[in-house]
């Protein structure tokens, strides 16, 4: 049997495809970014047709790396960007409009009525989640409003809607000539519109959004040998797709978090820290979202705690597209590596808003502290710093909701590379910071839902069984030091707010 498992990463910024062996280590891969296209003050989109034909040529140049043919390899799993909005023409295949991406914070005004009108709640109850500009739902609604003819389209069944998942399953399977037009269940998790406890679209839900359901893919388990059908595009030949699931959701299955309790945290465009909490759901009453964390085949679903944070890896981006004062990460990481520290400057990134645990779209960005002795340096440092910072609240949200106290913490995702940001995590955490030897955790996850649908691994214990320490960061600084840096923190967090109506 080929014992290859491609996974496809479709990210915010990047797409990926990598090919893995059975001890879970990456053979072969290839990446390509995308544009960020930015209509606005607050707006972010994607050209879902370019994200299509980056898949098809990131799974090209990494089977051509490895010199394998579609027959070498035994299953695809997708992963992906969640809530990022697409709606395209069943018929053509074109798309009604960019993608609006999970970023976006256009319905704002949307959410800002859920919550005076009081039904905000029945979004918290059925979903799961607070009405956010963050969720694909609102997205959705804004896109039959705003686009000509859509709602039209939709209601004759001409219109599909999808997350990039399912848009790219819809387009591997086939696209026009009977595309599947299917997600999985932490996919659907992250648009208001499903049921978090019957697994469902949930018709009041659909009704307060006013989305016909013809609109919508069907739900699916997210590792499953039969529902997502086989390739008909990209690889050169048919390959059962066995795994769909959202980026931090496969992050977890990479990780190894299977069981009640573990938790991970994935250094991306944003930073998402989810803890499994079994087969139940668990309520947050520190601003925390209760998502699926994953299904396999026809096991009962898995459920987790997410502190989500929109703005991480993207503002060094932004240091990069916006100011023009590095070149890359690895420079951003440079460059905050010849100052010691920020020396009193504080840098809040709330781009977005801010996601988790304070859900306040009214926030915005801000650089406090400066003097004229700062330089960009301390700029880039404040960044990664920030990283941290953002962490740091959300586990400390965790622990409250879980009533534990976190004695390490399991990371993951690009900016693990940079051991200076790693170490300020540990500091400013006071725990241990591990990351695996393999820390594409996010491919590899998405990777184990599919070979375990065709049988490339027997059982979840397998996965166990690959994960590896790989680098390990103490605490070093004193307690009156980690107080002091965080009681600044908070004072620059409590500057961004109420900076937009
Ligand atoms: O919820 C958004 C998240 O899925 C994006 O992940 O890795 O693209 O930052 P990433």
């Amino acid at each position: 049997m080929a014992d290859l498992v491609a996974a496809i990463d479709q990210g915010t910024t990047s797409t990926r495809c990598i090919l893995f062996d059975r001890g879970g280590n990456a053979v072969d891969s290839h990446q390509l970014e995308h544009d960020q296209i930015l209509p606005r003050a607050g707006w972010v989109e994607h050209d879902p047709l370019q994200i299509w034909q980056r898949t098809e040529t990131v799974v090209e140049h990494a089977m051509a790396a490895a010199g394998v043919s579609a027959s070498d390899l035994a299953s695809v799993g997708i992963t992906n960007q969640r809530e990022t909005t697409v709606v395209w023409d069943r018929r053509t295949g074109q798309p009604y409009h960019n993608a609006i991406v999970w970023q976006d914070t256009r319905t704002a005004s949307l959410v800002a009525e859920l919550e005076r009108s009081g039904r905000g709640d029945l979004i918290r109850d059925r979903a799961g989640i607070p009405p956010a500009t963050y969720f694909a739902g609102g997205k959705l609604a804004w896109l039959l409003s705003e686009v000509e003819g859509l709602r039209e389209a939709a209601e004759a069944g001409d219109a599909l809607f999808g997350t990039i998942d399912t848009w790219l399953l819809w387009q591997l399977t086939g696209g026009v000539d009977g595309g599947r037009h299917l997600t999985d269940v932490t996919n659907a998790s992250r648009t208001m519109l499903m049921n978090l406890t019957d697994l469902a679209w949930d018709p009041d839900l659909l009704e307060l959004f006013d989305i016909p359901a013809q609109l919508l893919p069907q739900i699916v388990p997210s590792s499953h040998a039969e529902a997502f059908g086989t390739t008909k595009a990209a690889f050169g030949g048919e390959v059962p797709i066995g795994g769909v699931l959202g980026d931090q959701h496969a992050a977890m299955v990479g990780q190894v978090c299977l069981e009640k309790g573990e938790v991970k945290n994935t250094y991306g465009t944003g930073n998402f820290l989810l803890m499994n909490t079994g087969t139940e759901i668990v309520r947050s009453a520190n601003g925390l979202l209760s998502t699926v964390c994953y299904q396999f085949g026809d096991q009962p679903a898995r459920y987790a705690l997410e502190g989500s944070i929109a703005v991480t890896g993207s503002a060094i981006q932004w240091l990069r597209d916006q100011l023009g004062i590095v070149t890359s990460a690895d420079d951003a990481d440079r460059l905050a590596s010849t100052v010691p520290d920020t020396d009193g400057l504080y840098f809040v990134p709330a781009f977005s808003g801010l996601f988790a645990p304070y859900w306040r779209p009214d926030a915005r960005g801000v650089i406090v502290g400066m003097a004229r002795f700062h330089t960009a340096a301390h700029l880039a440092k404040a960044t990664l710093e920030a990283i941290c910072y953002q962490s740091y609240d959300v586990v400390k949200a965790m622990e409250a909701d879980a009533g534990v106290t976190m004695t390490s913490l399991k990371v993951d995702g690009g900016v693990t590379k940079s051991n200076q940001t790693m170490q300020f995590q540990a500091d400013i955490l006071g725990l241990d910071v591990i990351c695996p030897v393999v820390p594409e955790t996010t491919a590899l996850g998405a990777a184990y839902a599919a070979g375990l649908a065709v049988g490339v691994w027997e059982t979840p214990d397998d996965f166990r069984t690959n994960w590896q320490e790989g680098r390990r960061w103490r605490p070093t600084i004193d307690d009156d030091t980690r107080t002091a840096g965080v009681t600044a923190w908070h004072k620059a967090v409590d500057r961004t707010l109420g900076w937009v109506e």
